[in-house]
């Protein structure tokens, strides 16, 4: 279900709040954020990825909402949950609520203009290599900007785009699930790396093919880097033989540098073990895979001043304040 999707009937027959009412209803904004974020996912799980809560946290806002209006909101279908009609209802006045508390927000933080706004900037796990020189740049500019870095997975940040609830999403391959901005601000080829003493390190130029008889160190499944890599496997008809999953690029990097396996890494994420020696870059056919760093933003937000001006900072001076990647040739 997406906000602002509710049929004619439910504007025909809105609940209204009646002069005489026999019972007050203490329904709270926060209930009203949890219930809005399961009845757009129809997933306690998912809700609570989106908002970082526990399970039963999220479960207890929407039992004590339920409790406030004394009807269901949800109903259970084997694993699958819906919305009851009072749910629908429900969900229709949580999402007008949503819109004009945001439209509140943006009004305030353009009336702060840029030298006293709030930004908030949430960044893929890759892109928290280069984010801190970035920010600590905007920051000197900007003193006044009261800044919120997330950092955090590709499914992620699309979780947040889709939820409106970010100023500005810095990613690679932007998303097509959810109507977005997106501007293109830097280069992010990814490589194939391995420990020096691989076989393959001095073997000059390797065939795409020959990967098929290596090991690889992954990614979760939310990364966008792994999505690149498998997209491109995929579309060369070799299979990907997984070894040890990981979350973090730190953790991929010492598990190849251990010898569990190859991995297809940012450049982004190696220049320290390059420039150390500790890892090299294998000269593959096919690759450095050659991808950009995008700007984003959910189409239609009102960006303030301060995200105004971040999103010009990123777009024409990232590239000085990252400084030259080191060359994808070994
Ligand atoms: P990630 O990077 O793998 O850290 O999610 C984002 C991307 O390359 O799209």
């Amino acid at each position: 279900m997406r906000c602002g999707t509710t049929s004619p009937e439910f504007l025909r027959f809105p609940i209204l709040p009646t002069p005489n009412r026999s019972s007050d209803m203490h329904v709270t904004l926060r209930q009203l954020k949890v219930f809005e974020s399961v009845a757009r996912n129809l997933s306690y799980t998912k809700a609570s990825q989106e908002l970082h809560l526990s399970q039963p946290a999220v479960s207890m806002q929407v039992r004590q909402l339920e409790d406030e209006v004394s009807l269901p909101l949800f109903e259970k279908l084997g694993k699958q949950i819906s919305l009851t009609e009072a749910g629908r209802e429900i969900f229709h006045y949580s999402c007008s609520i949503d819109r004009a508390l945001q439209e509140m927000e943006e009004v305030v933080e353009s009336l702060k203009g840029v030298s006293r706004g709030r930004l908030s900037v949430a960044v893929a796990s890759t892109v928290n290599y280069f984010a801190p020189r970035l920010l600590a740049a905007f920051h000197d500019r900007y003193p006044g900007i009261g800044l919120r870095l997330d950092v955090t997975n590709r499914e992620r940040l699309v979780h947040q785009l889709q939820a409106n609830s970010v100023d500005l999403v810095l990613m690679g391959q932007p998303p097509d699930v959810v109507d977005v901005v997106s501007e293109a601000f830097m280069k992010n080829p990814l490589v194939v790396v391995a420990p020096p003493e691989h076989a393959l390190a001095t073997a000059g130029r390797v065939d795409f093919a020959r990967l098929s008889e290596e090991v690889f160190v992954m990614r979760e499944p939310g990364s966008g880097t792994r999505q690149a890599m498998e997209r491109f496997f995929a579309e060369r008809g070799v299979a990907i033989r997984h070894g040890m999953q990981m979350t973090r690029n730190e953790a991929i990097k010492q598990a190849v540098r251990a010898g569990l396996g190859l991995s297809v890494v940012s450049l982004h994420t190696v220049e320290l073990e390059l420039e150390t020696q500790r890892l090299v870059i294998l000269d593959v056919e096919g690759f450095p895979l050659e991808r950009q760093w995008h700007l984003v933003y959910r189409r239609g937000r009102r960006l303030s001043p301060a995200a105004r001006a971040f999103r010009e900072f990123v777009l024409e001076e990232a590239r000085g304040f990252v400084g030259p990647l080191p060359s994808t040739r070994p």
